[in-house]
């Protein structure tokens, strides 16, 4: 009997930041990218350098506004995993948590990875959702 594996869609936000861009190249590098239906960059800038050379290489760009929750929601729909690498601190870029409340909302989530990479908290690790 032959069975069909689904393969999970994972988005990035922060993607083409400092630490970002080196996420996004990680996923959708030849070792990676066949275990994901999708490896979509949520942006605020589509026409820069960074999110054009990565849908380039197959990322699926998808604009959004850091401060609007509805456009999050609606561009974390029907992903399975979120990894946050928004800059700044929370108070400083309070999209940083509008997206933490999008993942938590969507239900379809089931990992999220909060931009929390050696500073702050120290929440390095994915938190499961589900
Ligand atoms: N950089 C480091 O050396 C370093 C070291 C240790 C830990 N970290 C942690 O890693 C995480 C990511 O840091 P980073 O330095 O890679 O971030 P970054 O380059 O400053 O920003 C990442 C992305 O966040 C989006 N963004 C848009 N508006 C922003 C705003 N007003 N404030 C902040 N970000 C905005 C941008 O994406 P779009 O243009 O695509 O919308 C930007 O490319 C943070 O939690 C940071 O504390 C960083």
């Amino acid at each position: 009997m032959s069975s069909t594996k689904v393969l999970p869609i994972v988005a990035i936000a922060g993607g083409t930041g400092k630490l970002g861009t080196h996420i996004t190249a990680a996923l959708l590098s030849p070792q990676l990218a066949s275990s994901f239906k999708e490896v979509r960059l949520l942006t605020s800038n589509p026409a820069s350098e960074a999110a054009q050379q990565f849908a380039s290489k197959g990322a699926k760009s998808v604009s959004v506004n850091w401060t609007d929750e509805a456009t999050l929601l609606k561009a974390i729909k029907g992903a399975d995993v979120v990894i946050n690498s928004l800059g700044g601190s929370v108070s400083g870029f309070p999209g940083k948590n509008a997206l933490m409340r999008a993942a938590i909302k969507d239900g379809g989530v089931k990992v999220y990875f909060p931009s929390e990479y050696g500073i702050g908290m120290g929440l390095s690790f994915g938190i499961e959702l589900t």
